[in-house]
């Protein structure tokens, strides 16, 4: 076997010990994360759809199980009970929304919008077009209701912009943007128990009173019953991130592709459009920073951008979003800050900043989901020398260090530098993807 098969092969074998067959889906890792998280599962589907459909078929519909009746999809679905991750759904408590799903425990928060693009990338990716087309039918409405969701309560100024109301929405759980929010509250120092730290080294993982940040925004979303309006009204978090949106958008392209190939969905091709076309110019005016030549977060509830650059602010070429000037600079200022010779793309968060952490999570280690956007994004611009160096550093660290969820990006670190979670679900899913392509 070539060492690319066998690459595949442990992938494979990742992938297959994670997944659930009796209730068809895949736990991002063991004990760390030990229920169906959101984002993680759009990932995973397309890992699967390179060996196994019906499994990709089986991870989305469980996904798809616990959405609201208001079309929101939560970000983790408690489908069994473990006691390894807190805070699990007794805290979450969903059901404190009229609409929350019935059948599932969730949380009630979401995660970055990538379903709408998974089920596009299955489409290409599976070869019987006839079956995975009838299972895109099959589900595809319910993903554009989540859409509808966002644009109808998570966009109070109807700007064409979705707003996150806590940094688990982000999938960027710590990054350091978050700190310039943290800075405008103060929450209790709340008595829990830590579970991620029995699992991980406590230096790679967030600290106690960053957990009482978290905590305190669900507190404040549960007391109103996890109300949009309300969360709009008074959450101290409330941030419109590139990441999120960039998400959303490629998903909106993707629907409407998906729906030109269905047919017989004029009017729900034409109400994405008006979407998307309102979405991206909003978008290029309010996220685009000129000092740092890169889109930043907005920070809603002060009025400001968060002057920060992050893997998030390279994430909208994945989206089509920049135009070419745009998108040169956002490769001058990637290839200038996180490119040297010495790192491996891309770190997570600014390698300059003082707050930059080369192990912590979201501080600064590479992260494989971030590098495959990237990498899909660069190549769609003709930026080939740079989105396959991404790729190709993607793949090196994979081999050399293992399928860890994130890692160190400074070469010198040549031991030791898978972080996190291992035998983690996203990043031998994308490893699969990457070496298809
Ligand atoms: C965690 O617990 O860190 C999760 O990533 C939240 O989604």
């Amino acid at each position: 076997m070539t060492t690319k098969d066998n690459l595949i092969e442990n992938a494979k074998t990742v992938l297959n010990s994670n997944f659930d067959e009796d209730k068809g889906f895949t736990i991002p890792c063991e004990g760390l994360y030990p229920f169906q998280w959101n984002w993680d599962s759009g990932f995973i589907a397309i890992g699967f759809a390179h060996y196994d459909t019906d499994k990709a078929k089986r991870e989305i519909e469980a996904l798809l199980s616990a959405q609201w009746e208001n079309g929101f999809i939560p970000h983790i679905i408690f489908h069994n009970d473990s006691d390894t991750y807190f805070p699990g759904p007794d805290f979450h408590l969903s059901k404190l929304h009229p609409l929350a799903s019935k059948s599932h425990r969730t949380t009630g928060m979401t995660q970055p919008p990538v379903l709408g693009f998974v089920l596009k990338e299955l489409y290409e990716i599976v070869e019987d077009k006839t079956d995975i087309l009838n299972f895109i039918k099959a589900n595809i409405d319910k993903v554009y209701h989540n859409h509808e969701h966002f644009y109808t309560h998570r966009d109070p100024n109807q700007e064409g912009l979705a707003f996150i109301y806590h940094n688990w929405e982000s999938g960027t759980d710590n990054s350091p943007i978050w700190d310039d929010i943290w800075d405008t509250m103060n929450p209790p120092n709340y008595k829990f128990e830590r579970r991620d730290t029995t699992h991980v080294d406590a230096s790679q993982r967030p600290t106690n009173r960053e957990y009482d940040y978290y905590l305190h925004l669900i507190e404040i979303a549960k007391e109103h019953h996890y109300d949009d309006a309300k969360i709009a009204e008074l959450s101290p978090f409330l941030v419109q991130d590139p990441l999120f949106n960039a998400m959303l958008i490629k998903s909106n392209a993707a629907l409407i592709a998906l729906y030109e190939i269905i047919g017989d969905a004029a009017d729900k091709i034409s109400q994405l459009k008006q979407w998307q076309t309102k979405a991206i110019a909003r978008f290029n005016e309010k996220l685009f920073n000129e000092k740092l030549g890169a889109y930043v977060h907005y920070d809603l509830r002060n009025e400001k951008q968060i002057e920060h650059v992050s893997s998030s602010s390279f994430s909208p070429l994945f989206a089509d979003i920049p135009d070419e000037a745009r998108a040169n600079t956002l490769v001058e200022t990637m290839t200038t800050k996180f490119g040297s010779e010495n790192r491996y793309l891309c770190a997570s968060f600014d390698p300059d900043s003082d707050r930059f952490n080369p192990k912590k999570y979201w501080r600064g280690p590479v992260w494989i989901n971030l590098n495959w956007l990237l990498y899909k994004g660069l190549k769609s611009y003709g930026f080939y020398d740079l989105s396959n160096r991404v790729k190709n550093d993607s793949i090196t660290l994979i081999e050399k260090h293992g399928f860890y969820e994130y890692f160190d990006s400074r070469k010198e670190v040549t031991e030791n530098a898978g972080y996190g979670g291992n035998n983690f679900s996203w990043s031998a899913a994308l490893l699969i993807d990457f070496l298809k392509s």
